[in-house]
């Protein structure tokens, strides 16, 4: 099959506002999802997140873990931690307050794949100067059952108060919904599923919205869940 080269998705980065990096052939070549036992490694950690109890709508659908690094062009450093603030203009629902997460374990930090995927977003987004990055990173699981819908996005449309934001699929389990959108200029100008381990979108915070639809289980009695990666990117 013929893949786009990054220079193309660099282009559609920069003209419509987000690129799905599957059509990149350097992002295919990293080889993401099933079949790659680092991705695996990766995935499993994600049953060890602790719940989100700030949750203002007194949901307990959201589980999740936060670390800041600081990303340059072949240097990347864990910053001291601090807990996660967004402003109330970004966050109506849940934010204007500090919230406490538990940091990332080193088994993730130092995963290839978590790395990698960490590498191309910052090539991608800093071309054509190299630059510094402040990278928020969060693992997000969304639960859902019959007496409870999981909202990937609570808030609803939003942007993150951010330059770029890279959301990568790690797993869908027994779920329908979670419906991907980008708006521009309240249009709708994406609308898709990230299905497979490692699809992923990179988009422009600066000019696009976003939001997730709700999940709910595919098979009833059985717990269903959403697990992502998300990296919010913050030029130095
Ligand atoms: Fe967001």
């Amino acid at each position: 099959m013929l893949r786009k080269p990054s220079l193309l998705l660099y282009l559609d980065l920069q003209h419509i506002g987000y690129c799905l990096p599957r059509d990149s052939s350097r992002y295919a070549a990293l080889n993401l999802g099933n079949g790659n036992q680092h991705f695996e490694q990766l995935s499993q950690t994600w049953s060890q997140l602790p719940q989100d109890v700030y949750l203002r709508d007194a949901g307990t659908y959201r589980y999740r873990r936060y670390v800041v690094l600081e990303v340059s062009t072949n240097k990347t450093h864990v910053l001291p931690y601090e807990p996660h603030y967004q402003n109330s203009s970004y966050n109506r629902l849940n934010g204007g307050f500090s919230r406490n997460f538990a940091t990332f374990s080193p088994s993730v930090l130092n995963n290839p794949v978590f790395q990698q995927v960490l590498n191309w977003s910052i090539a991608m987004i800093s071309r054509p100067d190299a630059q510094n990055w402040k990278v928020q990173c969060h693992q997000f699981r969304i639960t859902g059952d019959e007496k409870q819908e999981g909202k990937p996005t609570p808030e609803g449309i939003h942007q993150d108060g951010a330059e770029y934001v890279f959301i990568m699929l790690i797993k869908r389990h027994n779920i329908e919904g979670g419906v991907t959108r980008l708006y521009k200029n309240r249009d709708t100008i994406f609308e898709g599923m990230l299905a497979q381990p490692g699809d992923a979108v990179l988009l422009n915070d600066k000019k696009l919205f976003h939001s997730v639809s709700s999940i709910h289980p595919l098979r009833k009695g059985e717990l269903a869940y959403r697990d992502v990666l998300v990296l919010t990117f913050h030029q130095r």
